[in-house]
């Protein structure tokens, strides 16, 4: 089972996005736009103060008839931020997004944040690694391999 770190590794882009607390709510949807990505940390002062994503706009900029160009990104992200640490198992972090119902967990080391990873990345992993098993349960069944 892979490990958070691996995980991390695997990602073509070390880059974590963020975006200010105070920046507007359009330029945050338009950072997510241009680097295809779903989520941004949104801090304050350097310090993590909070994610926004794209659900937080679905439900707090057009279901609540607001102007993403007249919202702070602080006005709608969550406060609340489930971390993920490089040794942690994919499998503990998906049974973390679906027990939340999250889809992005910051990666923390050491009190720094070193990453980000998706239920995306999460479900390519695990896939992954069914394979290889399917694979090696099949070379043994065959007898080609002890
Ligand atoms: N997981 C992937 O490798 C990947 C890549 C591109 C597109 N997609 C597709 O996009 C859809 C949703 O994907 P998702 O669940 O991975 O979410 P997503 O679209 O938010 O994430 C896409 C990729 O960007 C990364 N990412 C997201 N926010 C980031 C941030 N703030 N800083 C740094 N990296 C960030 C994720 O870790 C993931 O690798 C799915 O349909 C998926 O198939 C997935």
């Amino acid at each position: 089972m892979a490990t958070v770190a691996q995980i991390l590794k695997s990602k073509p882009d070390a880059t974590v996005h963020t975006i200010d607390a105070s920046a507007l709510v359009y330029d945050a949807m338009k950072r997510m736009a241009e680097k295809q990505i779903g989520a941004l940390v949104v801090t304050e002062d350097g310090k993590i103060v909070g994610i926004v994503t794209e659900r937080d706009y679905a439900r707090k900029i057009v279901l609540m008839d607001r102007s993403s160009k007249a919202t702070p990104v602080h006005d709608i992200m969550t406060r609340e931020v489930r971390y993920v640490r490089p040794e942690d198992s994919a499998q503990s972090c998906m049974a973390l997004v679906t027990e939340r119902r999250l889809r992005h967990l910051p990666v923390i080391d050491g009190g720094r944040l070193v990453g980000m990873i998706s239920i995306g990345d999460l479900v390519k992993s695990i896939i992954s690694d069914q394979a290889f098993t399917i694979q090696q349960l099949e070379l043994y069944i065959r007898g080609e391999r002890a």
